[in-house]
């Protein structure tokens, strides 16, 4: 039998975003980044084949969103935000492991993301969910520059090793 998905922070509902939260994702992720991604970026998004696009919203509004897209058996976690006033409050690993869960579920071998070299936070969230660097790449980012950490999580359940990865 399937075991059930993750929990989420209590309160709190992900679903899948539609054109509708464009407005709330893009003040999150103009307050989130130095390089906000265009709406246009966002749009292309919305309900393309391969992309997972979840957002997290509270009773009230939206507080967060996760977005990967696959590349053969694997996939590549292109985003993941939450309202500066909803940090620290569990949303940001509720939206990565359901991610995880759904992309597990899909049969996605592995999951891909880069990080600011000194992101503390996205960095600690990812070790604490098992994802593990395998490569540096130098001046990958700018405003300011800086190296990028790529990190892997295996999916498979061979590889799976933590808990929020099952
Ligand atoms: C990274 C980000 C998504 C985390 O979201 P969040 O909802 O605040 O994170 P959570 O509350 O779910 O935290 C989960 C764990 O991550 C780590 N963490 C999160 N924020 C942290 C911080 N400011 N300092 C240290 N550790 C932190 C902790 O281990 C935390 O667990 P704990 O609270 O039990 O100690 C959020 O800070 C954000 O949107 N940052 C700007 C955008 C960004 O950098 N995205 C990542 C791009 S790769």
């Amino acid at each position: 039998m399937t075991p059930p998905s993750p929990a989420p922070a209590p309160g709190l509902h992900i679903r899948s975003a539609t054109p509708a939260d464009l407005d709330p994702i893009l003040a999150i992720e103009r307050g989130s980044y130095a390089m906000p991604w265009s709406a246009e970026t966002f749009q292309s998004l919305f309900g393309r084949e391969g992309v997972s696009f979840l957002i997290a919203e509270d009773p009230r509004e939206v507080v967060g969103y996760a977005i990967s897209w696959e590349v053969a058996h694997d996939a590549e976690l292109g985003n993941l935000a939450v309202s500066p006033h909803y940090r620290r409050r569990g949303v940001g690993a509720a939206l990565l492991d359901r991610m995880i869960d759904d992309l597990a579920r899909g049969g996605v071998r592995s999951l891909f993301l880069e990080v600011r070299w000194s992101n503390e936070a996205a960095h600690r969230l990812y070790a604490s969910r098992g994802f593990q660097q395998i490569a540096v790449r130098k001046r990958y980012y700018e405003r300011p520059p800086e190296h990028a950490r790529v990190l892997r999580l295996g999916l498979l359940s061979s590889q799976v090793q933590g808990e929020g990865a099952v």
